[in-house]
């Protein structure tokens, strides 16, 4: 041996050393792995304890080895450091089976247990739940909406009495039927297994709730699902994870400078009971007795949510503050003059129906079509349209 080596080689690291810089190191992971709860977000549903619970053991085998590695390459470079005057190679290293053993090993062991484990949180967190409240979400650029049913016990439970209703609500509930509406939020309350299913209209989206911890891609031409169970009453940001366009930040919820919440939000309601009386009750008002007159109606129209102006148009007669499309204010006023050989209401009424015709200067031909047959996407019925039309011309500059 080179006699200039005897300094590193003659340093050996005893057992005890060993023993005290692996413990050392496995208690730095599990305190590591403690610190979960500090860098995401409120556990509120069932599901996000059982994804923590595997984020914080993959954290605990992380950090552990973080610590090993680092703890190595510190101890290397301190203690065998190349002396003053030292330009020696380092002793020449042949193979060591049992080191290439135990360091196959491990990592193989690792591996196989936590596909166990994750495997067994995804079969815990998609398994069907007893009693689902079933949730139509749908994409597009760029909002979510969110439709419920009304059913006949829905209305029992609001002090409907049937003979309140018109011929057509009533005509829904015939064979257990149920009314449906379109909501920009999405409500649920707690222990209530909420079962999602995912439809786009144009580009792929991905619908994520970091509070709840899931996150499902929405795919062009299929329906994906995906479920939760909220734990925790709250209220809880929906996101967009899917880059979808020039306004894919809007796809998320926001809260505005009085604190109201905009776009998409979970709220998470404590019992049944505040779910009924809270969110319920106006949307499900709104559904059974329209107004009649169409102005009236076109506010409420819009203003429900039905239909997702709201995340690209600022409006701010309704708070509306979103700015990839025109903006509304005002649009009484600018309608009649804004395409030759349209009036007002034409204008109005073909941009909804058929937006790409005609673009106003500056914006992207990024608007959905709404069309007028139920069997096509983005169903608005003519009854709906000329409210919205109507409502629309009465904003005027005062
Ligand atoms: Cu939708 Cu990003």
């Amino acid at each position: 041996m080179n006699p200039s080596n005897t300094n590193r080689s003659g340093t050996s690291v005893s057992l005890v050393q060993i023993v005290i810089g692996g413990i050392l190191i496995i208690a730095g992971g599990f305190f590591i792995g403690t610190l979960t709860p500090n860098i995401v977000p409120v556990e509120g549903s069932a599901e996000a304890q059982q994804v923590d619970g595997l984020f914080r053991f993959m954290l605990v085998i992380g950090a552990a080895i973080f610590l090993l590695v680092n703890g190595v390459l510190a101890v290397s470079i301190i203690r065998f450091r190349a002396r003053a005057n030292d330009y020696s190679d380092g002793p020449p290293i042949q193979g060591n089976t049992t080191l290439e053993f135990v360091w196959t090993l491990i990592p193989a062991i690792i591996v196989t247990v936590l596909t166990l484990y994750a495997y067994s949180v995804w079969n815990n967190i998609t398994s069907v739940k007893p009693n689902e409240q079933v949730v139509d979400v749908t994409g597009q650029r760029f909002a979510w909406t969110f439709t419920y049913d009304v059913t006949e016990a829905d209305l029992g439970d609001l002090g409907v009495a049937r003979e309140q209703l018109s011929e057509d609500v009533n005509a829904s509930f015939v064979d257990g039927g149920a009314l449906t509406f379109n909501y920009p939020q999405l409500a649920t309350w707690v222990g209530k297994p909420v079962h999602v299913q995912l439809h786009t209209q144009d580009v792929n989206h991905a619908f994520w709730i970091p509070g709840m911890r899931i996150k499902q891609d929405l795919l062009a031409g299929r329906v994906t699902d995906i479920r939760f169970t909220p734990i925790e009453a709250g209220v809880y940001r929906i996101v967009c994870a899917e880059l979808c366009g020039s306004g894919h930040g809007d796809m998320a919820g926001t809260v505005d400078a009085n604190g109201n919440l905009r776009g998409a939000w979970l709220i998470v309601y404590e019992d049944e009971e505040t779910y009924m009386r809270e969110f319920y009750r106006p949307e499900a008002q709104n559904v059974l007795f329209p107004p009649e007159d169409p102005v009236a109606l076109g506010r409420q129209i819009l203003a429900a949510g039905s239909y997702p102006c709201a995340s690209c148009h600022v409006l701010s007669d309704l708070g509306w503050q979103g700015n990839v499309g025109p903006n509304l204010d005002d649009i009484g006023n600018r309608a009649a003059t804004r395409r030759g050989g349209f009036t007002a209401e034409e204008y109005l009424a073909n941009s909804i129906r058929h937006p790409g015709e005609y673009v106003v200067p500056g914006y992207g031909n990024l608007m959905p079509q709404f069309n007028p047959d139920p069997a096509l996407t983005n169903y608005m019925p003519d009854d709906h349209l000329n409210a919205i039309v109507a409502y629309l011309l009465t904003q005027q500059a005062g």
